[in-house]
């Protein structure tokens, strides 16, 4: 009989990439949005869905009922825990049989950064949860870049107070098949892992700037700003201050060279090397070159 696995943040970034590489296993697929108006695409594909917030544990027990696999994922925000909390509980409840879990990179007691630090607390819960479990410890997505995408398709430059940092990133969509292998393998194979995901290689925003030249056979420009001067302009588009605080300490972090590693561990787990940000600039080129909503 098929596994059910439920995707939690299934709307979001690394669960979207997580649902595509699940599309033709042999599993039923269920996935948690926080409204209903968020479940008709996901229902088109096929995937049943439970509409929950991670914010009220009492809209939970349903979603999880019946699971075998739950993917956790917790957004970025100073109640992470308690949304991690309510997960591993109904998961708990429900006789879920394993938890994989996104946790961050350098995820740790006396990480520099608070989302390090707040992921930890997740990362001891979810150990002591009392069912199997595996932690995915991800560095820098390289899909951050979209962020940029306007200011490079509009001025072919990019603004980061990251100086000349060196950054281990790794695509999002590696990170997705890592947590679907983990997903399809039996439950014992990666129970009590924890693993560090990274691109193959750390690279400086200049070497990415010069990788989005060649890919767009245009120039693009990195631009080093101040941390000030970031967070002015990421006021002015309306990112909560709490999460303009949490971006400066990974700066701060990655400018100190906290960052500047590679792991093989997504080669061991899927047998070939992880995607390189070439890769990543020729699959997304579009994004870089449309001035469309942005
Ligand atoms: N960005 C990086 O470089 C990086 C690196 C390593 C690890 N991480 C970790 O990655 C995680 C974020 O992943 P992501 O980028 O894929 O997230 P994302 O794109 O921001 O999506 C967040 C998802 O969580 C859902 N969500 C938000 N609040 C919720 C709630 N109260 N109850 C239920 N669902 C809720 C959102 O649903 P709606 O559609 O309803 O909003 C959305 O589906 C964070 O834990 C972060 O620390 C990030």
């Amino acid at each position: 009989m098929s596994r059910t696995v439920l995707i939690t943040g299934a709307t979001g970034t690394v669960s979207t990439a997580l649902l595509k590489a699940l599309t033709d296993a042999d599993v039923d697929l269920r996935a948690l949005v926080r409204e209903e108006s968020k479940a008709n695409g996901l229902r088109q594909q096929g995937i049943e869905v439970f509409v929950g917030d991670l914010d009220d544990a009492r809209s939970l027990p349903q979603a999880f009922e019946g699971v075998q696999d739950a993917w956790v994922l917790t957004p970025n925000g100073p109640r992470a825990p308690e949304h991690n909390m309510n997960a591993v509980w109904a998961a708990r409840q429900a006789g879920v049989e394993r938890i994989v879990r996104l946790s961050v990179v350098g995820a740790a007691h006396d990480a520099p950064n608070r989302s390090g630090r707040l992921h930890a607390l997740s990362d001891r819960e979810t150990e002591r949860c009392g069912m199997r479990w595996t932690i995915l410890r991800p560095h820098w997505f390289i899909q951050n870049l979209l962020n940029e995408a306007g200011d490079i398709a509009a001025t072919g430059t990019f603004s980061l107070n990251m100086a000349s940092a060196r950054i281990g990133m790794i695509d999002v969509r590696d990170i997705a098949e890592c947590a679907a292998r983990v997903l399809l393998d039996d439950p014992d194979r990666h129970h009590g892992q924890t693993y560090t995901l990274t691109g193959p290689r750390s690279l400086t925003f200049d070497e990415v700037a010069a990788e989005l030249s060649l890919a767009l056979d245009r120039s693009v420009t990195y631009l080093p700003v101040s941390d000030d001067a970031k967070r002015k302009t990421l006021l002015g588009y309306g990112v909560p201050k709490w999460t303009v605080d949490m971006l400066e300490e990974y700066a701060q972090a990655y400018v100190s060279g906290w960052g500047d590693f590679t792991t093989g561990t997504v080669a061991d787990i899927l047998g070939r090397p992880p995607r390189d940000i070439v890769d990543f600039v020729r699959d997304h080129a579009a994004a870089f070159t449309s001035t469309d909503d942005n």
